[in-house]
């Protein structure tokens, strides 16, 4: 299956977590603007996103990034076809700002508006980044807020086969990273630190939660890392053990956990249904380790693993003009009084 080109441009706008995005996209694929604008520095402070921070961020960078993605795109607003927007899952006051800013333009220009699912998103992040498409693939989408595994029968069509039972992959690397007085975003920080680093120095027990089980669980590997650290209990008053790994051994060796485990449920998800496809998707899909791990297994089962463009796992609103594509085209339209979700 592949998307007619020259049809349909977008606007796409993405403000769910802490990165401020406009993008315009033709037909689904042809990515004319992509612009993204950081607040890692405004958070990094923190370790972590601080929604109150978030939303007035969203507020300053705006207009400025929707201004800058038109002229980049060369594009006027009455040349645009729609208007599409995340809707849901995220941060409250986050959404709020892209929704508003959507739903004003959408009036002034007289344009249809399309609300945006962030994790389907995630996944058509994937699929932009190959020609033509055959469903079904399993889906894993391993971002900050979300681990999860689909079966993707369409670019609207996701089945959920298992989810976190707790922290996701990329909660687990920004607190491992705090652990380790890392920066935050802590998934970068300990690709970084750990790149030259032996990732068998250590060896933390896979969380593979029983045979067939296609949920995660990351919370355990994080204590795992913490009683590594600080000995038995973790008990944050106890010095450093003497003979603790370097710690670009401990970065890459708890980064490879993290992508082993989830390069092995993948591989677990297409034997249990039979798929031999597999998508990738989210923040932790930058991951080089992650990218090659779960390559490696792939080839070893014979399966197709496609991975979004690194520049498209994080957060962006091409993804968004993708998706929004897609349910433009299916007459998914959104009206000017929709809601916004948190979760
Ligand atoms: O998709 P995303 O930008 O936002 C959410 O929807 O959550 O993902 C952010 C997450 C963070 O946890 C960050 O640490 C992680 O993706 N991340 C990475 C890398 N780049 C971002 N994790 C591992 N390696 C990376 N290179
Ligand atoms: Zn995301």
């Amino acid at each position: 299956m592949s998307v007619p080109a020259g049809q349909g441009l977008l606007l796409g706008i993405e403000s769910s977590c802490d990165e401020t995005a406009a993008a315009v996209v033709r037909g689904g694929r042809e990515v004319l603007s992509d612009v993204v604008r950081s607040q890692n520095d405004a958070h990094a402070a923190w370790g972590g996103v601080v929604p109150e921070i978030a939303g007035r961020g969203h507020l300053d960078a705006i207009r400025p990034v929707l201004q800058e993605a038109m002229t980049a795109a060369a594009v006027r607003p009455e040349q645009l076809d729609a208007i599409a927007v995340t809707s849901r899952p995220g941060l409250l006051g986050s959404l709020l700002v892209g929704t508003t800013a959507a739903k004003s333009l959408a009036w002034a220009w007289r344009k249809p508006l399309v609300a945006v699912d962030h994790l389907q998103a995630h996944v058509y992040a994937a699929l932009m980044s190959r020609d033509s498409w055959e469903f079904p693939y399993v889906t894993l989408v391993v971002s900050g807020g979300h681990t999860s595994l689909y079966r993707t029968d369409s670019p609207l069509a996701h089945t959920l086969l298992g989810a976190t039972r707790d922290d996701a992959a990329g909660e687990a690397l920004d607190k491992a990273a705090k652990l380790l007085g890392l920066g935050y975003p802590g998934g970068p920080a300990i690709e970084t630190a750990g790149a030259q680093g032996d990732p068998r120095a250590l060896r933390f027990k896979l969380p593979m939660l029983g045979p067939d089980s296609l949920e995660f669980s990351f919370s355990g590997l994080k204590t795992a890392l913490l009683y590594t650290l600080k000995g038995p209990g973790g008990r944050p008053e106890q010095p450093d053990l003497p003979g603790t790994a370097p710690l670009a051994d401990v970065c890459a060796s708890f980064e490879a956990a993290v992508a082993e485990t989830l390069a092995r449920k993948c591989v677990r998800a297409c034997n249990a249904t039979g798929v031999d496809r597999i998508l990738v998707g989210g923040g932790v899909a930058r991951n080089r380790r992650l990218r090659a791990t779960l390559a490696a297994h792939a080839r070893r089962e014979g399966l197709d693993a496609v991975f979004a463009r690194p520049e498209h796992c994080t957060d962006n609103a091409a993804m968004i003009a993708g998706l929004g594509h897609a349910h433009w085209s299916a007459g998914r339209l959104a009206p000017l009084d929709f809601d916004v979700a948190a979760r």
